[in-house]
């Protein structure tokens, strides 16, 4: 069996590894239309950071695992096609800010319906709202050189920083498909990939569903099965970033939408920000909170040093440089020094410090009291603040929404 995945990014490239890993009788290609991403993938620096992600694609590349420029020959040989390219939220036209732009997705379906010369499975892995597999069904069928297309819908539940490790011990497989003999024979096709190491497939949004014509049984059964809900996805933080998560919300409000469910500084301050991806364990900056901090910042003069193991000053610029919504993927990614600061030595940190010196830790992560008694001012978000700041002037304290440093003197963040 030949598998092409479209797209080589941060869902495609790890996926189609750990596909390639688990199934050395699949041949898999992952392909895109980026010259630099794909050399990068061909390259010792692939081009994002992902746990554990070198050593599958060193152990299966060039065996059966292949990344390449050359679309149309590896979709043509497929008999599994999955797409996984960009949906981003729309920046103008109907729906801007909040809808998904599906162009990326149609272009390729058009690809597909072009240069196939056998019948194929098209699995969709781009997050895309409910309706699409319909709308690229018919791409794929009126465009059709009289081949014959099963679409399913097989999205990735895969968290940035932890890929690998979701899927490689994925809570559920979610594959949908047309409730036709076709469909159920490319269902099962596609359960027999997973099937070589995921143990399980899983076959309050009524209103949606009677709207779009889904069962909320099998929605709510699908969503119950991520342990994610509870306890796990509770801890309070700076605010969420990262391109995938807040998409997928901005569009399932459009969705609802349409279907008519209704300090001024005393003088330049010094801080240094560790951390600016939108969470650890990535090389990904697409609207990540750090940004809002940094402007913000910025906004009050402050003099910024940022450090983050996994992003490249180039990264950083253009994510502090651009306006919300026109930010595209990063090409290279390269880590600009060691894997991690595990352990900054706050006592040498604290000495070279103006006073007073603040800690302000928006993921809550450093050992407050340690902090305190080292000599540093802490505040944690979410957590009782230092008796200093609680007297100081309303208008002094920071809201976890607003980083402005009010606080006078240099801080770490
Ligand atoms: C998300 C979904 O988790 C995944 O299932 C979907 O397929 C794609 O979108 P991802 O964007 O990689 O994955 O990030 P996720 O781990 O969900 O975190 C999103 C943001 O929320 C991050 O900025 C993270 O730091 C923040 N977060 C998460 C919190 O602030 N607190 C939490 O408890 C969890
Ligand atoms: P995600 O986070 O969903 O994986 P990315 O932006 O990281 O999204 O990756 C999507 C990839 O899809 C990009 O590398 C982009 O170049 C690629 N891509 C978009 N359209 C096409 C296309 N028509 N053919 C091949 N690759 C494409």
């Amino acid at each position: 069996m030949k598998v092409c995945c479209i797209g080589a990014g941060y869902v495609g490239g790890p996926t189609m590894a750990v596909i390639a890993l688990k199934c050395p009788d699949i041949e898999v290609a992952v392909v895109d239309i980026s010259v630099p991403r794909i050399a990068a993938w061909n390259s010792d620096q692939l081009p994002i950071y992902e746990p554990g992600l070198d050593d599958v694609v060193k152990q299966c590349r060039g065996k059966n695992l292949f990344f390449s420029t050359d679309v149309e020959e590896h979709v043509r040989e497929a008999d599994i096609v999955f797409v996984s390219v960009n949906t981003p939220t729309k920046t103008s036209g109907l729906g801007a800010g909040k809808a998904a732009d599906l162009t990326y997705w149609e272009s390729a379906a058009l690809m597909i319906a072009d240069v196939s010369i056998s019948d194929k499975i098209v699995g969709d892995k781009s997050t895309v709202p409910v309706k699409t597999a319909e709308a690229i069904e018919k791409i794929l069928t009126h465009n059709s050189k009289g081949m014959k297309f099963q679409i399913l819908s097989n999205p990735e539940f895969l968290a940035e920083g932890t890929a690998i490790q979701d899927l490689f011990n994925p809570d559920r497989v979610l594959i949908g498909g047309r409730e036709t003999p076709e469909g159920n024979e490319a269902v099962q096709a596609l359960k027999g990939v997973y099937a070589h190491w995921r143990i399980s497939s899983v076959n309050a949004m009524s209103a949606l569903c009677e709207a779009t014509g889904a069962d909320v049984t099998q929605v709510s059964y699908a969503v119950g099965k991520d342990t994610r809900i509870g306890p796990k996805f509770l801890n309070a933080s700076v605010g969420f970033g990262g391109s995938c998560f807040q998409k997928d919300i901005l569009n399932l409000v459009y969705i609802c939408e349409c279907n008519g469910l209704p300090e001024v500084a005393e003088h330049r301050k010094q801080i240094a920000i560790l951390g600016f991806a939108f969470k650890k364990d990535t090389g990904d900056t697409r609207e990540t909170p750090a940004i809002d901090v940094c402007k913000g910042l910025m906004g009050d003069k402050a003099r910024l040093s940022i450090y983050d193991p996994q992003v490249t000053e180039d990264q950083v610029q253009r994510g502090l440089s651009m306006k919300k919504f026109d930010w595209d993927h990063p090409l290279h990614l390269q880590p600009m020094g060691p894997t991690t600061v595990k352990q900054p030595d706050f006592k040498r940190i604290y000495g070279n410090m103006q006073r007073p010196a603040f800690v302000l830790d928006g993921r809550n992560i450093v050992i407050a009291e340690q902090l305190r008694e080292i000599g540093f001012i802490v505040y944690s978000t979410g957590k009782p603040l230092d008796s200093w700041l609680k007297d100081m002037p309303a208008v002094a304290k920071m809201p976890c929404t607003d980083w402005r440093p009010s606080l006078p003197h240099e801080s770490i963040t």
